[in-house]
């Protein structure tokens, strides 16, 4: 059973705009932290609104931990969301109420005694770094923390599942890469399932198995993490994957780029692939068999999920034949050839 399973979510706010969701279908299996990005508008926080109903879909299925939710009437959808917690991008902490009974607040609301609401707060606030911080005001503590209370409020009703809605896009990078690996730590010790939204790829290369990308109230694009960096197949999910490795050719190199010979073309690719070696095996085989010049104009190799990934750019230079024979070949060993320029 997924720990998420939403099917076809719709969601217009007025008739005259667009749909805010346009028939959205997702699972996200147990354990998994599963991340969807998008620009701004997209619906990322409608959609994962619906998750715990503070957003009713107009039409569509919301089912948790194989439990169907809107269906359920407010007792019972109270309960339910008791396995959900949800963090938010400003914090949402009351002003006037230290750590550590912002921390206890839901099981008040729940209506649950003194004692045992300590108790719990005493076993949050080691987990997210706390104990020192419990008698401090919001206006006392700096963002990471806050957001930290944020995550022990939300884990406040042993919660199964966790929504984050941007958690760290109000927090500086230093910060968000501390809170990125505090959720994936939580994940692994209390074996929760994470859907988090985010308009940031560093975020989802930082701690997410998989991802969706949503655009204008749908789903464009999804898989594993890996293999949406190595092999984008929208252009809206090029422009992210961009914004992590960055671009591959500063403009001035591009100017000192020698001019192709008489009868000859030049063409300038990026090139994504997986595995160190698969460059190197391109780059003489591409020159070798379809007799090309081949220069390594930049190069750059990361990690994601422990997997070695990298972004080339070359310059090829040959009898325009043997080019675009030579490109169609390297996409035919599944690599992402984007042409960048003549
Ligand atoms: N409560 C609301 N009332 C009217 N329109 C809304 C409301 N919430 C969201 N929208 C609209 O729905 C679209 C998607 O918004 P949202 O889900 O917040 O996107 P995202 O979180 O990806 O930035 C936007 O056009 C937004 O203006
Ligand atoms: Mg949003």
């Amino acid at each position: 059973m997924p720990a998420i399973r939403l099917a076809g979510l719709s969601r217009r706010f007025s008739p005259a705009a667009p749909p805010a969701l346009d028939g959205v279908s997702l699972e996200v299996a147990q354990g998994e932290v599963f991340g969807i990005i998008g620009r701004s508008g997209a619906g990322k926080s409608t959609l994962i609104r619906c998750v715990n109903l503070l957003e009713r879909p107009d039409s569509g299925t919301v089912e948790v931990l194989g439990e169907r939710l809107d269906t359920l009437a407010e007792p019972a959808l109270r309960q339910a969301r008791r396995r959900i917690g949800m963090v938010f991008q400003h914090f949402n902490l009351h002003a006037r109420r230290t750590a550590a009974e912002n921390i206890a607040f839901p099981l008040e609301i729940a209506g649950i005694g003194r004692a045992e609401r300590e108790a719990r707060v005493r076993e949050l606030l080691p987990l997210v770094g706390l104990e020192a911080r419990r008698d401090a005001f919001p206006a006392q503590l700096s963002g990471g923390q806050k957001q930290r209370v944020g995550i022990a409020r939300a884990l406040a009703s042993d919660p199964r599942i966790l929504l984050c809605d941007e958690a760290t896009s109000a927090l500086d990078p230093e910060t968000t890469g501390e809170i990125l690996a505090l959720i994936g730590e939580l994940r692994r010790r209390l074996d929760l399932s994470v859907l988090l939204i985010t308009h940031e790829m560093a975020v989802v290369k930082a701690v997410c198995d998989r991802v969706a990308v949503m655009e204008a109230g749908r789903i464009i694009e999804e898989g594993r993490v890996f293999e949406v960096f190595t092999r984008p197949q929208q252009d809206t999910t090029r422009r992210f994957v961009a914004e992590v490795i960055g671009h591959a050719v500063p403009p001035g190199t591009l100017a000192r780029l020698p001019q192709p010979r008489p009868g000859e073309a030049r063409r300038l690719v990026q090139v994504l692939f997986a595995g160190p070696h698969s460059t190197r095996a391109v780059v003489s085989e591409a020159s070798r068999d379809w007799g090309l010049d081949m220069n390594i104009v930049s190069g750059r190799v990361d990690e994601i999920a422990g997997e070695p990934f990298g972004v080339m750019a070359l310059a090829a230079y040959g009898p325009p034949e043997k080019l675009d024979g030579a490109l169609a070949w390297m996409r035919g060993l599944g690599l992402d050839v984007q042409e960048i320029a003549p």
